[in-house]
């Protein structure tokens, strides 16, 4: 069984934030000195961003479940004698391309099938614009970027990308130059969290960011809270298993995280967050969902920078639901690990359910009869853990092509899905 699976207390535990894990590897490693990180994730993501932040100098002690990670950071990177592979990993190659532009040697980063298909113009046009030199003008992996002088920017960012801000925040701590930064929406702000820990000075007002590179980094300890990403399936799949309640502890309730728990709760559901304490800047709790029967609801264009990865889920959710959901301006699912818009409407649709792309939105009309067919992932772990999940709902016979995708951010989902299976 996974190790602090499931506490005596009936309370159960996900592994490490992967989004607070690549953070903490990158801010350790720039930090000269030995820093330690508790709760990390040792997925496969996390396992890319150690990868290569080896391959800069950083000494990593290896990620196994369960183990406290020791990083001995440096200065400043040294220039990489191979390929900076990222995997599947969009946060590791994106916010990667921000410390590297402040970095004066070339590198070149590529990934998987997967992260060679999605855009990252939208970080090297603005790192460009501060100074750092791009060979191969192109919007996809594999890129090489030279770090050069960066100067002070002020950019606007086309859409709300917590990848995109940190990479320009990164950049901006690392060449230590101010910058100023125009949001559309609020994303996951733990860039900014973290980066105050080191007495970087971060102003925010609505739809605006101000930094100012105040800050030094020191080594340190960093406490990585439970993926509320991961908690998000385990509390959807209860409901669809019909388990009446169930309770995960030491999850990052980080604001811009747990929009997810809104829609819950307007979709039926009984949510309660205990035990919030902060842990490092982070509010942590558990998370509590009550089941009961579910309807449908509408998630705005507001909502969805706090709840982007959980749609895939929540799409599943609604096809169980008493009527429609509709998830609207979510042009975003196009470009994550797979197209998820057109892929979780093409699986819904070919399992029997009711679900349509209109435009930018996804449309989901919920029912209980029998679903049952093949589920195509394209290796994309979200969609196969979603599908895991709708599988354990009363009347779902679905085969997921690759229930093994999981691993790249959730090491012992299978432990998981086999105890729901029992307790439903
Ligand atoms: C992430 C930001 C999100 C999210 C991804 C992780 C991060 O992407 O989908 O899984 O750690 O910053 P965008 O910032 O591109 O929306």
């Amino acid at each position: 069984m996974t190790q602090r699976m499931q506490e005596s207390d009936g309370i159960l535990r996900v592994p490490g934030d992967k989004s607070i894990t690549h953070r903490a590897l990158m801010l350790a490693a720039l930090a000269p000195g030995r820093s330690v990180i508790r709760g990390a994730l040792t997925s496969l993501d996390a396992r890319s961003t150690a990868r290569v932040l080896r391959l800069l100098g950083a000494a990593i002690s290896p990620l196994r479940t369960g183990a406290v990670i020791t990083v001995e950071g440096r200065q400043r990177f040294r220039p990489p004698a191979r390929v900076l592979d990222c995997g599947n990993s969009g946060t590791t190659a994106r916010l990667l391309l921000g410390v590297l532009a402040a970095h004066q040697f070339p590198s070149t980063l590529t990934g998987d099938a997967s992260l060679r298909r999605r855009p990252m113009r939208r970080i090297t046009e603005p790192l460009v614009a501060m100074g750092a030199v791009l060979h191969g003008a192109g919007d996809r992996l594999p890129l090489t970027i030279e770090g050069g002088d960066l100067s002070a920017g002020r950019w606007t960012l086309p859409v709300a990308s917590a990848q995109i801000k940190s990479a320009l925040l990164l950049a901006a701590a690392v060449a230590r130059v101010s910058l100023e930064l125009e949001e559309p929406a609020s994303s996951r702000d733990h860039t900014e969290r973290m980066l105050r820990r080191f007495g970087f000075v971060i102003g925010h007002s609505p739809g605006r960011l101000q930094f100012e590179p105040t800050g030094e980094f020191r080594p340190t300890t960093f406490e990585v809270p439970g993926d509320p990403s991961s908690a998000a399936f385990l509390l959807a799949g209860a409901l669809l298993a019909g388990i009446s309640e169930l309770s995960i502890g030491g999850v990052g309730c980080n604001p811009g995280r747990i929009g997810f728990l809104a829609v819950l709760q307007r979709m039926g559901a009984v949510v309660r967050i205990d035990d919030a304490i902060d842990a490092g800047g982070e509010p942590v709790g558990t998370i509590t969902v009550t089941g009961s029967s579910l309807g449908g609801t509408t998630i705005s264009p507001a909502e969805v920078p706090g709840l982007i990865d959980e749609i895939p889920m929540l799409a599943c959710l609604a096809a169980r639901a008493d009527g429609t959901t509709r998830f609207e301006g979510v042009a975003e699912l196009r470009v994550k690990e797979s197209d998820r818009l057109a892929l979780v409407a093409r699986n819904l649709t070919a399992i029997g359910a009711h679900a349509r792309v209109e435009g930018d939105d996804l449309v989901v009309t919920g029912s209980s009869r029998p679903l049952a067919g093949r589920v195509v992932t394209e290796h994309d772990h979200r969609i196969a853990m979603a599908f895991q999940m709708l599988g354990l709902s009363r009347g779902c016979t679905l085969q997921v092509d690759d229930p093994a995708a999981a691993a790249v951010s959730f090491p012992g989902f299978a432990d998981h899905v086999d105890q729901l299976r029992r307790r439903r």
